[in-house]
């Protein structure tokens, strides 16, 4: 099994995300193999679950807030994504770290919230190019998951997934050599171990597209993709998601 994650970001309005999952519905897509899940727009979100009732396409939040309700204007908590269905969350998106500064606090209970609700949350990391240029890069992985694993002592039952996303490759059009992703990958799983005894899949991500979607996805350590751009259109995320029934 291998997973395909659609992250839809802020790519497509209401209209618009409902007529993509209206075009996947359609396709009757076959996924013996594959573990489909999309993330909406906030918005479009309740809709999604809604119209993949009864099919095996899961859908995700692309952020959450860790309180589970109140005075928190423009915010929407893991509950409430749990409460209308959803069973994943991304954390920590290196867009959500960089563009709207989320520090590493406000990752970690963001990755706290999303277990407490019942969502399985896919923690993001990534190295910057100027990381990867000092030869940082191994360093900052492992900082970001220090921040959020260190002291924690989640039960064997715990459920997460990891994506590793370098921020120079997401939307770059330079994605990271599957090599590379694949022994960075190995260096993740090495560090969570320090932590946790749970076998958390690692996903790669940036700038996945039809042409190199399987060299990642048939390398053992690479557990699928996670993919923006490239998943906005009907099209080419099915023929994505058959490459992986084919290939993975
Ligand atoms: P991209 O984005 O596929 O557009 O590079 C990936 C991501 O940000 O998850």
């Amino acid at each position: 099994m291998k997973y395909f994650f659609a992250n839809w970001k802020m790519y497509l309005d209401y209209t618009e995300t409902a007529a993509l999952a209206e075009q996947l519905l359609k396709e009757k897509i076959s996924l013996a193999r594959t573990t489909l899940a999309v993330f909406p727009v906030s918005i479009a979100t309740a809709s999604v679950v809604k119209a993949f009732e009864g099919v095996k396409i899961g859908v995700g939040a692309q952020n959450v807030a860790w309180v589970p309700k109140g005075a928190y204007t423009g915010a929407v908590s893991a509950l409430m994504y749990k409460d209308i269905g959803c069973q994943y969350a991304l954390v920590g998106h290196s867009e959500r770290r960089y563009i709207f500064n989320e520090t590493d606090e406000a990752v970690r209970k963001k990755f706290e919230a999303a277990l407490d609700a019942g969502l399985i949350p896919v923690l993001c990391v990534g190295e910057t190019m100027e990381d990867r240029e000092a030869g940082k890069h191994e360093y900052r992985i492992k900082k970001q998951l220090m921040k959020v694993f260190e002291g924690q002592n989640f039960p064997d039952s715990t459920f997460f997934i990891v994506a590793y996303e370098p921020v120079w490759a997401i939307g770059s059009g330079n994605p990271c050599d599957s090599v590379e992703a694949a022994r960075m990958h190995m260096i993740i799983k090495q560090e969570l171990a320090k932590y946790t005894s749970v076998a958390a899949p690692v996903l790669y991500g940036g700038s996945v597209d039809e042409k190199n979607v399987v060299s990642y996805v048939s390398l053992d350590p690479i557990a699928g993709v996670l993919v923006g751009k490239s998943s906005i259109h009907a099209d080419s995320l099915l023929r994505m998601v058959r490459l992986l029934e084919e290939n993975a």
